[in-house]
């Protein structure tokens, strides 16, 4: 009897892992919740994946409580962050919950650009939030925790939304539509990253309606100008007292490890602190371990559209990045510049432009072998992501689907 009390805790730690993906080590599970539960009758396997997409559509609001926001942002398997903009200074007041009674309140000081950092939450969990100064409170929003076991799901990506959101507003409803679960944005998200008024007319009140319940992850495109406009309006993790790191990090999702690079920083030198960050983020268990790796950064490696015909793509992102990512098991790269579609498979890596989010579009003027698919049009794309494959469907501002492919995984299995 002894021995078998030694051997409880192990069984229901997978238990809660499978049955129940949102079990976390808070749960207090006692010897009696252990009655005659095995793993052999729960059928429990925590790499089973059950191969269903289940979408929900995103009710698109004119509600705009704030100047910006609120809108999520970093989110993990236990935490997440929610900013807002304010007029003057208010105090940052957020209440969260699984439900909309039961509910916890985080306070912080007085700010204009507010950001609360919620933690302690369980994983793929739907949480209820409200955001305000806690005389003032928003309606209610929720947002969902990422899941850590190979679970379907949907994200979508664009890039270069820049200068136009007339057009880059039409794809927030289709988008919403899908119900994705995170969006990247592959840069150039304004024409002039040291001008605050294009930040606010190009994404904040474009993204809004999305951006209360699922994260936006941006890489640092040209147009951005490394301003500092980026790093105070988002939040991604950073290295103490290094904000400039804020602009490449990484996150997983499920089966998916994205590491999002800032391709105008790089510099291309084994020396270079982000190009050591690429190789050793490439290392770490997380994306080891993943179905699929994305890269998300702006500039590519080659390109066969361009403005004036005079370029095919970012030489130096060619000799020194791309041979980083393929040894680091990278299975899809997603970039923005050229501003257009592009996909093609080279030496076993996918590389896509996907380029169409608003900026005036590019045009073909060159013809690499690998390159197997362009198309100069507004659009975005979104990934299914199921037990074994991604399926990418790319979607013009028209709504008409344009091109699909599929790419295989295996989860879970070491990168190399
Ligand atoms: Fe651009
Ligand atoms: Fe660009």
């Amino acid at each position: 009897m002894k021995k078998l009390n030694v051997f409880i805790p192990f069984i229901l730690i997978i238990i809660s892992s499978c049955g129940d993906e949102s079990g976390s080590s808070s749960d207090s599970y006692t010897s009696d919740d252990a009655g005659d539960i095995s793993v052999t009758d729960t059928g429990c396997d925590i790499y089973k994946c059950d191969n269903t997409l289940n979408t929900v559509p995103i009710e698109i609001t004119d509600y705009k409580p704030f100047i910006k926001g609120p809108y999520i942002m970093y989110t993990d398997t236990d935490s997440t962050t929610i900013m807002w903009e304010t007029e003057r200074p208010e105090p940052s007041v957020v209440d969260f919950g699984e439900n909309q009674i039961s509910l916890k309140r985080i306070t912080g000081g007085s700010e204009q650009i507010h950001e609360v950092r919620i933690t302690g939450l369980r994983p793929d969990t739907l949480y209820y939030y409200r955001a305000g100064s806690g005389e003032f409170m928003t309606e209610f929003f929720t947002f969902r925790t990422n899941p850590n076991l190979n679970k379907p799901f949907r994200f979508a990506a664009y890039s270069d939304s820049q200068n136009h959101p007339e057009r880059h507003s039409k794809l927030i409803p289709m988008i919403a539509k899908l119900g994705p679960s995170f969006i990247l944005h592959a840069g150039d998200a304004v024409e002039r990253g040291w001008e605050e008024e294009r930040w606010q007319k190009e994404i904040f009140d474009v993204i809004r309606p999305l951006a209360f319940f699922i994260p936006y992850y941006f890489a640092i495109g040209n147009h951005e100008a490394n301003s500092d406009y980026y790093y105070k309006y988002f939040s991604y993790p950073y290295p103490e007292n290094d904000l400039q790191h804020e602009s490449y990090y990484w996150f997983r999702y499920g089966a998916v490890f994205v590491i999002v690079i800032d391709s105008e920083k790089y510099l291309f030198g084994t020396e270079d602190p982000e190009h050591k960050w690429v190789v050793q983020t490439l290392k770490k268990p997380e994306a080891v371990w993943a179905g699929i790796r994305i890269a998300v950064f702006h500039q590519s490696a080659y390109t066969d559209g361009w403005g004036h015909c005079d370029y095919d793509g970012n030489l130096q992102i060619r000799s020194s990045l791309i041979p980083v990512l393929e040894k680091g098991g990278i299975n899809l790269i997603l970039n923005g510049h050229t501003h257009g579609y592009e996909r093609g498979l080279l030496n076993g890596v996918y590389h896509m432009i996907i380029g169409g989010g608003g900026g005036d579009l590019d045009m073909k003027c060159n013809d690499f072998p690998f390159i197997q698919k362009t198309n100069y049009v507004h659009h975005f794309i979104y990934g299914d992501v199921l037990c074994d494959k991604v399926r990418i469907t790319a979607v013009d501002i028209d709504g008409n689907a344009f091109d699909e492919f599929e790419i295989p995984f295996e989860y879970p299995q070491p990168a190399r």
